[in-house]
């Protein structure tokens, strides 16, 4: 029985994509290092330090922790810079509709994400009194493949992982909320390569099927 939807934030209720896209690729540029599109899709879920961490084994770069954390700090003011566009028109009338039919129909809803910016984001969107909990990037120590984002949303929810789905975008989400038992509904990329248990266009498509 489905009690509770756990959503990915980015890439499933709002996609910054391009914003993360551009903040790599400018801090890149200036640091002399490579980094395109097909990068930037390896990187979905996957923590700041972590991403850089890819971002340099793909080219045999090593650096020390001290400027790993300036890079990634760096990279965070440009990302910032960029999620000033987003307004409460970015979330679109579709996932706005699932949300809030889902609520309606007495579901549990939380945001389980990897990002440290996610509450600063669903402000910016102006969705954050549709989630009854919010865990994010600054509340785990591991990030998504590993299933702790997911394990504690469902802990805060009081239910347990079988009564969860996880709606996400990211190969690395899918693997996490298998991991501990959940089921999944990819979007997005992951659905593209249909990952999930399930596979959806829009968000509209999981509130139809269980509602
Ligand atoms: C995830 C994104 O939501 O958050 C990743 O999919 C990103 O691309 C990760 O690296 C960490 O985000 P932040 O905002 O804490 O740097
Ligand atoms: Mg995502």
């Amino acid at each position: 029985l489905i009690k509770a939807v756990i959503f990915d934030l980015d890439g499933v209720i709002i996609s910054t994509d391009e914003y993360h896209y551009l903040a790599w690729k400018r801090l890149a540029d200036e640091t002399g290092l490579y980094f395109d599109r097909n990068m930037n899709s390896a990187l979905r879920g996957v923590s700041r330090l972590e991403s850089l961490n890819i971002i340099l084994s793909r080219q045999g770069r090593q650096m020390s922790e001290t400027d790993k954390l300036q890079l990634t700090d760096k990279k965070n003011s440009y990302y910032k810079e960029y999620l000033e566009h987003l307004t409460p028109a970015s979330l679109t009338e579709d996932t706005a509709n699932a949300l809030t039919s889902l609520r309606k129909h007495g579901y549990l809803l939380a945001i389980g994400s990897s990002s440290k910016n996610a509450r600063l984001i669903l402000d910016r969107i102006g969705c954050g009194t549709y989630f009854d909990v919010v865990v994010d990037g600054n509340d785990i120590k591991r990030s998504k493949p590993d299933p702790e984002v997911f394990e504690l949303a469902a802990k805060h929810l009081g239910v347990f992982p079988e009564n969860c789905i996880v709606a996400e975008d990211s190969e690395a989400g899918i693997e996490a909320a298998a991991t501990c038992g959940m089921r999944t509904a990819a979007v997005g990329y992951a659905a593209k390569i249909r990952c999930g248990d399930w596979n959806f266009d829009k968000l509209s498509e999981l509130a139809k099927k269980i509602v």
